[in-house]
């Protein structure tokens, strides 16, 4: 079974030969992704990086992560942004949905808990109350290892391991993934004695979940990451076609692009699955970080449906009609419920019974889009069989490749993130590092030349 993209519900506002017509651009496209044909082939790593991985390093994570579920309770994986989003998509969207609250025997791997991804010192005293008493590991993941956030919550629970634990013991619990040179966090690691993971030179932060970044929090906590490769692998071999017709994580990019040069800046990706709520935020990350650059870009968003329909349907329905929705439909659900039937029916629910809750989930999502498509939203739906590691695998794929694809033929670069980095720079200066004290400007790039 294949992820499919149903884009009929799109047809009422676009015509099927604007699609065509982009052919000649997604030729070009495809070639600067897959022949390196473009200017930024230093980037384009993730491209067939599952078809390429190195087997020893696959073989180093999974004892690393068997090691870790020996040695720890708890798993901190500190980390922001891509060095974040995509081990905590897959771990939400593949685990029990209380993980954390499971008994130990019912858990694959240690309870799993964020951090450096922001800077209250409630939510890092918070953590440290809740991780008293239990044994921990830590993975510290950043590809320039010099980001402030994560380098910041990094010190203090160095700091806290090394007074649990003595020195040499917290090294032995403390897993670094990072550049395989340079920065300061390398630097650390080589210093301490830290075993290093790396993120590989030709792939950008938000996509690298496929990569030692993703791969090593999946497998602490117990995600058959064989599942995960397999599922890319495959997707890659489905989407490496260069014909929009056979191809639909192009499909995808060039609507997307249709729709927003008709004025539907914005695209909300749905869900009716809670466990794929930081799906969406990973997906804000990718499209919003590769697309949103010199004035352009699509404006990405995501919603959890039927939770927002109460709320955020409102507008959905009937706001500013400048919106266009990407529904993830999941045809199978995990788990069942069956509603049954009761004697007094006093709740007149009766006419449910015998019905289980996905298929009342699935009609509401029926309900919904062709409510949301006649009120002029145009809808395209991405139907995956069921949630799994493999699909897990496939989907990210999708969307990196559709990613690539859409920047091109909206004519940014989709690989670098130079508004980011000056929020970084500014940081910096603002805190008094040394080397930041200039006002950092952002370097237009033109895209082709
Ligand atoms: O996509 C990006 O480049 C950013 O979101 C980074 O991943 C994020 O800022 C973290 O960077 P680093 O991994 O260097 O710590």
């Amino acid at each position: 079974d294949k992820i499919t993209l149903d884009y009929s519900h799109v047809l009422k506002f676009i015509e099927k030969y604007e699609i065509a017509s982009l052919r000649k651009k997604v030729n070009l496209c495809h070639d600067m992704l897959h022949k390196r044909a473009g200017k930024h082939k230093q980037c384009l790593g993730w491209v067939d990086f599952t078809n390429n991985f190195d087997i020893n390093e696959f073989e180093m994570i999974r004892v690393a992560a068997e090691r870790i579920k020996n040695q720890s309770d708890v798993f901190i994986v500190v980390g922001i942004g891509g060095s974040y989003l995509g081990a905590r998509a897959a771990i939400e969207m593949l685990n029990h949905s209380f993980y954390n609250d499971l008994p130990k025997n019912k858990r694959k791997g240690p309870k799993i808990y964020f951090a450096g991804h922001n800077m209250s010192s409630t939510y890092f005293n918070n953590l440290l109350d809740i991780i008293e008493d239990q044994d921990v590991c830590i993975n510290v993941i950043s590809k320039s290892g010099t980001t402030t956030e994560p380098a910041i919550a990094f010190r203090i629970l160095k700091e806290y391991m090394e007074n649990k634990y003595g020195k040499n013991e917290a090294s032995k619990r403390i897993y670094v993934t990072t550049d395989k040179n340079k920065g300061a966090l390398k630097k650390l690691a080589d210093q301490e004695g830290y075993e290093t993971f790396v993120v590989p030179d030709d792939i950008g932060g938000r996509y690298s979940v496929l990569t030692p970044v993703g791969l090593l929090p999946m497998a602490v906590a117990g995600i058959d990451i064989h599942e995960v490769i397999k599922g890319a692998k495959m997707a890659y071999s489905d989407l490496s076609s260069k014909s929009i017709e056979q191809n639909p994580s192009y499909q995808y990019a060039v609507i997307r692009n249709i729709l927003y040069s008709k004025g539907k800046t914005t695209e909300i990706l749905v869900n009716y699955e809670p466990n794929l709520f930081y799906f969406g935020e990973w997906f804000k990350q990718l499209l919003g970080e590769s697309e949103g650059k010199q004035g352009k870009g699509i404006f990405p968003t995501s919603m959890n449906f039927v939770t927002d329909l109460h709320s955020m349907g409102q507008y959905v329905q009937q706001g500013r009609r400048n919106i266009f929705e990407t529904v993830l439909n999941v045809e199978k659900s995990k788990e069942e419920v069956l509603i049954k039937e009761v004697n007094d029916n006093i709740d007149e629910l009766n006419y449910l019974s015998g019905k289980k809750l996905d298929f009342i989930n699935k009609k509401a999502m029926e309900g919904a889009l062709s409510a949301h498509v006649d009120g002029g939203v145009p809808n395209l739906i991405i139907n995956i069989p069921e949630i799994s590691p493999y699909y897990f695998g496939y989907l990210s794929y999708f969307f990196m490749k559709a990613c690539g694809m859409s920047g091109y033929l909206l004519g940014v670069n989709p690989f670098n993130q130079p508004g980011v980095e000056v929020y970084k720079r500014n940081l910096f200066k603002l805190l008094g590092k040394s080397g930041y004290e200039e006002e950092y400007k952002v370097e237009i790039i033109p895209m082709y030349d």
